[in-house]
């Protein structure tokens, strides 16, 4: 099977997105704009002084990138009344807007709101926290999405459980405590992802520690309401639980603990009780499965802002650009 980034690569090429990387005091940044347009897969703006940039860059080919300066472009002061506009209800001035206007992550998030990109990927140097707040401030939620949340891709090699060993995780990266609700919109949501990214049927699996009420406690509960609650604002969506991961994939298993389940030993999307289970597993499959984990990608935004590790390469940004690419054409059908 071809790895999963090589297929979204290619469908990125076909796309001819514009992607925002405002991190440009980071090399990786500008490696990664470079490699990008050099493959064809997306238009790069870079926001900062085309100087300092092109100083950093040194022998990069940055000429297939556009550079973008906020003190000059001509859309500034448009982009500060409209965030004015946005935010005024939380008592900001618009001398607080244009402030908040020069920070080149909020200025890039800006320009995916008002349509002059398609998405922007950062986090090589900001934190989560500070690369999805922007993002739920001006992005805000899609109009079929109750809430935003973070999800990886995870390509185990030689594996037959999942999806040929591929598997998403939610939330692993953003919602820290959801609520039944939460959790059933995340679940219902993970599918629809899972199938624009990986191409193939949801099955998705509400894990807990225990299957189908082996053990009873307000934990088990909730994964229980939330399977209950994502099958009836889903009916069509293959969805069970509550399971354990081995009931979830292992089919002997699942034909044992729960038979009849349309999800126990093939679920290929995993959801998970908080962000510290989300987060755990995920770094778990990577670093003891040897797993390919791409994320975290958001879901259930507007518009793709998508969050990088800080440890990246510029080939996960590369990366985080083609899945932003699709994840844009998906938001215009
Ligand atoms: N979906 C939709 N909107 C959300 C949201 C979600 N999951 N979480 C917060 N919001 C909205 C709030 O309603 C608020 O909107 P408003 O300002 O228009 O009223 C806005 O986003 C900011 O929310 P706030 O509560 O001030 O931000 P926060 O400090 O809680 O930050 C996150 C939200 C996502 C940054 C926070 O949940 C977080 O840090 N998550 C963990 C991220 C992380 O560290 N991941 C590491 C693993 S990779």
């Amino acid at each position: 099977m071809a790895k999963f980034l090589d297929k979204i690569s290619e469908r990125a090429q076909k796309l001819n997105k514009t992607i925002v990387l405002p991190e440009t005091d980071d090399i990786r940044t500008l490696q990664a704009a470079a490699k990008a347009t050099e493959r064809g897969i997306a238009k790069i703006i870079l926001i900062g002084k085309e100087a300092e940039i092109k100083e950093l860059a040194g022998d990069l080919d940055l000429s297939g990138a556009t550079i973008i300066d906020p003190e000059t472009y001509e859309k500034k002061d448009e982009y500060v009344n409209a965030f004015y506009e946005l935010r005024k209800h939380k008592g900001i001035s618009m001398e607080n807007a244009a402030e908040v206007m020069k920070d080149y992550l909020y200025f890039g998030v800006m320009m995916v709101k008002q349509d002059d990109a398609d998405g922007l990927v950062a986090g090589a140097v900001h934190s989560s926290s500070d690369t999805l707040r922007p993002a739920l401030q001006i992005i805000k939620t899609a109009p079929d999405a109750a809430i935003a949340s973070a999800f990886f891709i995870i390509s185990v090699p030689d594996c037959e459980y999942g999806s040929d060993g591929t598997f998403l995780y939610a939330d692993s990266g953003m919602v820290e405590m959801p609520s039944v609700e939460d959790l059933a919109n995340i679940a219902i949501i993970s599918a629809d992802t899972f199938k624009l990214l990986v191409q193939d049927e949801p099955k998705v699996a509400m894990l807990s520690y225990s299957t189908y009420g082996s053990a009873k406690s307000p934990l088990t509960e909730k994964t229980i309401a939330a399977t209950k609650l994502a099958k009836e604002l889903a009916p069509d969506l293959l969805v069970d639980g509550e399971l354990q991961v081995d009931a979830a994939i292992v089919p002997s298993v699942g034909a044992k603990k729960c038979p009849g389940s349309p999800v126990a030993g093939k679920a290929n999307v995993f959801i998970f009780p908080d962000l510290n289970c989300g987060n755990i597993a995920y770094k778990i499959s990577q670093r003891l499965a040897k797993a390919e984990a791409y994320g975290p990608i958001t879901q259930g935004l507007a518009k793709p802002i998508n969050d990088l590790s800080r440890g990246c390469s510029d080939e996960d940004i590369v990366g985080a650009v083609a899945i932003s690419c699709v994840q844009a054409a998906a938001k215009e059908q």
